[in-house]
């Protein structure tokens, strides 16, 4: 379990998020939305400890991160398999060689084991036939599914962050990594994608928090969504007409 309670952040003297609280359950499906600089990648930095609130507490399982040291925080990152939005590949390495990365960091597996595992991640993914390509070699959608067998490399996560995995993919492409995303969590595992698209939001989601000017003006589901009448969800419910 999630928890923000109360909780403020802001870089330097720049006010970002504004007395947060809300509570997400390890299985739920949540997409939160917001335009760009609204502080959607600061929230999935905080909720793994990257960043630190001004004030309020955030819990995970019960445990307040805001008092934990850096090495503490190590045990709460595995919790989560989080593909950040700059989650880029190193150019110079190949794909095997990205997605082994962590593997060679952390763990002591023989070389054949490595093989093994990558080739097992990048058939989850769907994409074996790429091990040897080169970054540059990718389209976009497959530098996102390297990217997340990366991040599904070190643990078996007890929850997904996804920040912004479908932007800047043709719909064909969004389509199938938001089909991913649901088949990574078919096991009950829950997750939590940071999306400015509601379309995407609406495959992979079934509850919706929005942000605004630092705050939340909504968190429900998709009936509550319909029906709510704030004049800021105007915009991204228009979206709504050609996807229900
Ligand atoms: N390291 C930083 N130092 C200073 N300001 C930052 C830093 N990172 C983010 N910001 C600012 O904080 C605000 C929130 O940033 P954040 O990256 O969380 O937004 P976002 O909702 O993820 O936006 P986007 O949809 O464009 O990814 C933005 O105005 C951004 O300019
Ligand atoms: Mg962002």
């Amino acid at each position: 379990m999630i928890v923000f309670e109360d909780v403020y952040f802001s870089y330097g003297t720049r006010s970002v998020l504004k007395g947060l609280t809300f509570k997400v359950k390890e299985s739920e499906r949540v997409a939160i939305l917001g335009g760009s600089g609204e502080g959607k990648t600061t929230i999935l930095k905080l909720i793994v400890g990257l960043l630190k609130p001004d004030s309020g507490r955030i819990l995970i399982d019960g445990e307040d991160i805001t008092l934990k040291e850096e090495d503490e925080l190590m045990d709460i990152r595995k919790k989560f398999s989080i593909v950040f939005q700059d989650g880029a590949l190193f150019d110079s390495l190949n794909v095997k060689e990205n997605v082994a990365f962590c593997l060679r960091e952390y763990t002591k597996m023989s070389e054949e084991e490595i093989e093994q595992k990558v080739r097992e991640l990048l058939r989850i993914v769907g994409i074996e036939e790429a091990i040897y390509y080169m970054p540059d070699e990718l389209s976009g959608g497959m530098h996102r599914r390297v990217a997340i067998a990366r991040s599904l490399a070190v643990t078996k996560p007890k929850m997904f962050l996804y920040d912004e995995a479908t932007t800047g993919l043709d719909p064909i492409n969004a389509e199938n990594i938001c089909q991913l995303i649901n088949e990574l969590s078919k096991d009950g595992t829950g997750h939590i994608i940071v999306t400015h698209k509601l379309v995407d939001a609406l495959r992979v989601a079934e509850r919706f928090i929005f942000l605004k000017d630092g705050r939340i003006v909504f968190d429900g589901n998709i009936v509550e969504l319909k029906e709510s009448q704030y004049p800021d969800l105007v915009i991204f419910k228009k979206e709504l007409q050609y996807v229900i």
